[in-house]
Formats: structure tokens, sequence, C-alpha cells
């Protein structure tokens, strides 16, 4: 058997590529038993390959990989028995009931007839499905498909789930039940290994987040770690257009760093490493533009920022920094 002490997931220079482009260049993950880590990446950067490679889908081109102590090459059936997966896209099958998809999915894992159908029941019950049980899910709601989706990926109990993507194109009361969901397993104490282009879900599911970008690890901690890493923002608002100008000079000589301006809000922003000293510069240089501050104030970069800092994805409006971190979502490919 595999020590005890192994990492629920383990990688290590995982590379992957499709005919001439390269989904994964060199991926290091570590993820302890117990963690709920988000995978956080804006579209193509790697996360289903990802995903997929540790779910023994496709075989990784170069590196390491292990799972529950399970190497995905070598071992791929200990490592299929050993984990629970919910897909980016529905896993369950339309045609079938609710009841009908946990109950031959607890059969595949192994159970006896009336062990599955109690693992079925239970599962309709915590996930409240128990009124749709025998429905064919095709007829399920969005919200309703995925937790019958999330339902089945705990089918026999494994220690580690993977979450490719659980919410999105889910209306946001879908969203929180979703999280609901997922929080109750956390409260079971399973690892969880989901990955999301959703700020707002890694910061509000995950102990840890790794940020993913073209196929790279770029970032990983605590959302306050990467929030602390990304350091502040000055924020202004001036009270007339004229002063746009003169307000972004003072800013500019203040932090070294030209300002976002939001010519509509009449708000300028910036990034600053020695947050009260520049606020300090700052107040001095608009003195010395005669620039009248509305509000001049020093914020905590959010996640949003470390994001769009990270992948390289510049803001575009800086009013977007107002509206919800969750919804600073990179426009879908086709
Ligand atoms: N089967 C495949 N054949 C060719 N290219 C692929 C294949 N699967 C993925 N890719 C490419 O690999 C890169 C990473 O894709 P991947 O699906 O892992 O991204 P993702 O982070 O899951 O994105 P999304 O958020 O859109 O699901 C992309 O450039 C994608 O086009
Ligand atoms: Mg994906």
């Amino acid at each position: 058997m595999h020590p005890p002490t192994a990492p629920a997931i383990h990688v290590q220079g995982i590379e992957k590529k499709f005919r001439h482009n390269y989904a994964l260049r060199g991926v290091e993950l570590q993820v302890a038993t117990g963690e709920v880590r988000a995978l956080l990446g804006p579209n193509g950067a790697g996360k289903t390959t990802l995903v997929k490679v540790l779910t023994t889908l496709i075989k990784p081109d170069a590196g390491v990989a292990q799972v529950n102590g399970w190497d995905v090459t070598a071992e791929p059936k200990r490592v299929r028995s050993s984990i629970g997966m919910a897909g980016q896209y529905a896993t369950v099958d339309g045609v079938l009931t609710g009841f009908e998809n946990l109950f031959l999915i607890a059969k595949l894992r192994g159970a006896g007839r009336r062990g599955a159908r109690r693992v079925a029941d239970d599962l309709l019950a915590r996930f409240r499905l128990t009124e749709a049980a025998g429905q064919p899910a095709a007829t399920y709601s969005g919200g309703m498909r995925r937790r019958l989706d999330l339902a089945a990926a705990l089918v026999g109990s494994p220690p580690l789930v993977i979450l490719d993507e659980p919410t999105t194109g889910l209306d946001p009361e879908a969203r929180l039940d979703t999280w609901d969901a997922v929080g109750e397993l956390v409260a079971d104490g399973t690892t969880i290994l989901l990955t999301t282009q959703y700020l707002e879900e890694a910061d509000r599911l995950a102990d840890r987040i790794t940020v993913i970008d073209q196929g790279r690890v770029v970032a990983e901690g605590t959302s306050d770690d990467l929030k602390a890493q990304a350091g502040q923002r000055l924020v202004l608002c001036v009270a007339e257009d004229g002063q746009l100008a003169p307000a972004a000079r003072a800013l500019a000589s203040a932090t070294g760093a030209q300002p976002d301006v939001d010519r509509r809000a009449r708000r300028l922003e910036v990034a600053v490493t020695d947050g009260s000293a520049a606020l300090g510069r700052a107040l001095a240089a608009l003195r010395s533009e005669g620039v009248e501050a509305l509000e001049l104030s020093l914020c905590r970069s959010t996640l949003d920022d470390v994001f769009l800092a990270l992948t390289g994805r510049g803001r575009r409006t800086p009013g977007n920094r107002t509206s919800q971190a969750g919804q600073a979502r990179p426009e879908e490919s086709a």
C-alpha cells in the first residue's frame, strides 16, 4: 500500500502537447489531504487538461502525477477507484432518472443492489433531489443537474473529489446552491480540487488557490497571500473632467506608474507597493497640481487585480473594479 502520508495530489513537471500546441508546460502542484484547492485560470489555461491527466483520461507527455499516492500512468485503476469526478460538461445520463444514475454508478463501483439503493437514496436526499429522483435527469434544471453530477462524484465516498468548473454556465441561484453542496463535502473532510474561472468562487471555496495560465502555474497561495503579493491600490475621484489630466500627472509622479483612468466615473487608480508613503506623496502631488480630491483612498488589491496582473489581461474598463469580482471573466472562446 502507499504510505498514508502521501499527499492527495503530487504533480511535478507535467507536460502535455496537442499537435503543436502545449496545453501544459511543466505544471507543479501539491495538494494536501483534507485541503480544498482551486485551480484558477482563464479559458484555455490548461485546467481541464490537468484534470484529465489526474483522472487518467489522458496520459502526460512528461512529468510525474500521483493521486492519493498512486501514479496515474502506472496505476490508473487504483487512481480511478480513489477519486470522484464531476466533469466540465454534465456526466450524468439524461435518459436515466436521478436515482438510476446514482444507483448504476454505485453498482459499477462495486456495491450490491441494496447497498447501491441506500447510497443513491442518501445522496439524493443530501443534494435535495429526493422529489425529482424518479424523473429523467434530462428534465432537471441546470442547477439540479449539477447537484446530481456532484452527487455522482461522491458515490463510494472517495477521499478526493475533482470538480471541473462546477458552476460555469449556472445562474446565480444555482451557483450558490452548488457552493453549498461543495461546502458540505468540505465539512466531511473530503479533499477537493476544483477548477474555476471565477475569482469569487476560488476565494469563497478554497483554502489555497493555484493560478494557471497558458499551461503554467503563475502563482499559488491563500487568497490573502495572493492579494498581499499584488500590493495595494490608490484610488482617487475628482469632481470635474478638467481635473483628470493633472490628477493623472500627480499620481504618476507620486507612484512612478501610469494610473488607469475611468473618465466617466472621474476615477483614477494605480497600483502601489509602499502604501501609506505613496498616499502621502500623492496628497502632496495633488496639492501642487491644484487638484481637489473628492475621494482619495488606499485599498488592498482584490483577487480580480491579482488575476488580471498575473494572466496579463489588462482591465477592460477601470470601472470593472466596482463590478462583482466573479463576473470579471474572460470572454468565452468558441
Ligand atoms: N483534445 C485536444 N486537442 C487539441 N488541443 C486541445 C485539446 N484539448 C485541449 N486543447 C488545447 O489545450 C489548451 C488547454 O485547454 P484546456 O481545455 O485544458 O483549457 P481550460 O483551462 O480547461 O479552458 P476552459 O476554461 O475553456 O475550460 C487549449 O489551447 C486547448 O485548445
Ligand atoms: Mg476546461
